[in-house]
């Protein structure tokens, strides 16, 4: 069996062949980083323009890598799979056209995937895990704690009331006048800093299983009024107070949660995971707490379609074809559903 996957709900346009047993057979992301960093944050109307831009070229050399050419499709590929939500409805609505059209043409039945669930799989490529875990998702839209009881049966404990976490590394970083994305540089400046120079409140660490960051962001926009930004030294220890007090608050939680609910296994999801530090006390607390921790690698840390096309894999492996649809369209606000 194998799949041909579409991921393009934001700014990175991917295609991915999946085949038995969650084989990625070929996983080709392109980004958009470049096009969204002079306006400090990814502007919708440009992201659709490239995903158009990119698409075919994109779809092919996945193709390629994977050793299949469109005159071999019909025979190789037996699933077209398709993020269809969360995202920019723009975005998300050239990458379903692509498998929309994909799927006419080859007679292939379609796949309808949440972007979330990808992020919440993605670990699993690599890793031999299985529900029931907990998956703790932290990206640029989002910040969740899940319980996975089994695949497509959620059931949710917590999110961002305000900012996600990746948001509030891509804001302050902003503030900072660091460039765009902001996780991966305050990431690299906090190893130079001191974590002990600057202390920002750990926000909501008691009651409930929901997160809040804009009041840390806010924080920090007040801190640096207060002192000389141009200095090197100053912005370092900044963001050195600040990773630091957004890993502990994600960790605290998700430790709390595996404890109160008996879990055994946590694993990460999200372009936020790809966080050093983040990662390096998700470890030591695991071997703390005797709790298994699943991290995915940096490629399906950030948006990719080979999470999308494990997705489906599980969707036609439990569901036996049943969810295959021939119209999918997109929905900006999906929720997580069970299936
Ligand atoms: O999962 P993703 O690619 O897109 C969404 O679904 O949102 O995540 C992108 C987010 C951005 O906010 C980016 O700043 C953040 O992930 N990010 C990081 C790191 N690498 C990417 N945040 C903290 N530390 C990193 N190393
Ligand atoms: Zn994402």
């Amino acid at each position: 069996m194998k799949i041909l996957a579409i991921e393009t709900s934001c700014d990175e346009t991917s295609v991915s062949i999946v085949g038995d047993k969650l084989k990625v057979l070929s996983n080709v992301i392109s980004t958009q980083i470049p096009i969204h960093a002079k306006y400090n944050g990814v502007v919708p109307e440009l992201a659709s323009r490239a995903h158009i831009q990119n698409i075919n070229m994109v779809i092919e050399e996945a193709l390629e890598k994977a050793n299949v050419t469109f005159d071999n499709f019909e025979k190789e590929i037996d699933y077209i799979a398709c993020t269809y939500g969360p995202g920019l409805a723009g975005s998300l609505l050239v990458g379903i056209m692509a498998a929309r059209t994909l799927a006419y043409i080859y007679n292939k039945p379609l796949i309808p995937v949440n972007h979330i669930e990808g992020h919440i799989f993605s670990a699993c490529i690599e890793n031999k895990v299985k529900p029931p875990f907990l998956s703790v998702v932290i990206s640029g839209g989002h910040t969740e704690l899940i319980i996975v009881k089994d695949y497509g049966e959620y059931v949710f404990l917590g999110g961002t009331r305000d900012d996600a976490c990746g948001e509030a590394f891509d804001k302050v970083a902003k503030i900072l006048g660091l460039p765009c994305p902001g996780g991966p540089v305050i990431d690299k400046l906090a190893v130079l800093g001191d974590i002990n120079s600057v202390h920002f409140t750990r926000p909501m660490l008691k009651g409930g299983w929901d997160f809040s960051f804009s009041g840390i962001k806010t924080a920090v926009l007040n801190y640096s009024k207060k002192v000389d930004i141009t200095d090197k030294k100053v912005i370092n220890n900044i963001c050195a107070g600040f990773r630091q007090a957004v890993s502990e608050t994600i960790v605290f939680k998700a430790f709390e949660a595996v404890k109160k609910y008996k879990l055994k296994n946590i694993v990460l999801g999200g372009g936020v995971s790809a966080n050093s530090l983040i990662r390096k006390m998700f470890l030591d607390n695991g071997k703390k707490y005797k709790v298994k921790v699943y991290l995915p690698s940096a490629t399906f840390c950030t948006d990719n379609a080979a999470m999308i096309g494990t997705v489906a894999c599980y969707k036609i492996l439990k569901n036996k074809n049943k969810s295959a649809f021939k119209i999918i369209l997109p929905k900006p606000s999906l929720e997580l559903e069970n299936w």
